[in-house]
């Protein structure tokens, strides 16, 4: 079983938006591989408009250009990012979302794929934090059994320094 199949699942009852695409960073890539059904109804498209095209689509006119240049800089380097874009749904409507995107390499280190985890997140109520991590929170919390997983591999923690995946 490779990762992507692993990934697939795992990832298809999980509440949390899971999205798929192969390695080539420069456009018209990354190419969408697989979806799950929850990255479905975060970007209000179905799996047929989703898979073969570059997650670029979800981009609109709010999109912060230094943090796609960031997001573009770490995949680049073969590293995390994670952060915090404004995405598009179908209907046109936008969206906060929390991005946690990581390489997966096969074991002579060379990067397959990339998985990236996004949820919805909402501003904070209250006091403006000074960093993005404080200013938002998840717009829906989920307690399903994937989600508690996530939170042990420290998908969308906040750690300088991680283990899964980016290791061969
Ligand atoms: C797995 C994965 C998921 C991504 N999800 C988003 C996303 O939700 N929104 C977004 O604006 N960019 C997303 N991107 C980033 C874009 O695909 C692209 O890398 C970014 O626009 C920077 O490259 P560019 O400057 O060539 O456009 C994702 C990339 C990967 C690899």
């Amino acid at each position: 079983m490779n990762a992507l199949e692993l990934i697939r699942a795992l990832a298809h009852d999980a509440a949390v938006g899971i999205v798929v695409t192969d390695a080539l960073i420069e456009e018209p890539g990354p190419t969408i591989l697989y979806a799950n059904p929850a990255f479905e109804r975060l970007v209000g498209r179905d799996m047929t408009s989703i898979v073969g095209q570059s997650p670029r689509f979800m981009q609109g006119k709010e999109a912060r250009q230094a943090t796609v240049d960031a997001f573009r800089r770490a995949i680049g380097a073969g590293e995390r990012f994670h952060g915090y874009l404004t995405n598009y749904r179908a209907d046109g409507n936008k969206y906060r979302a929390e991005i946690d995107c990581r390489p997966i390499r096969a074991a002579d280190g060379r990067i397959e794929h990339f998985v990236a985890f996004e949820r919805e997140v909402i501003r904070r109520v209250g006091r403006p934090a000074v960093s993005a991590a404080g200013r938002y929170e998840p717009a829906s919390v989920s307690n399903d059994l994937l989600t508690g997983a996530l939170r042990c591999l420290a998908i969308f923690e906040h750690v300088g320094c991680f283990f899964p995946l980016t290791n061969a």
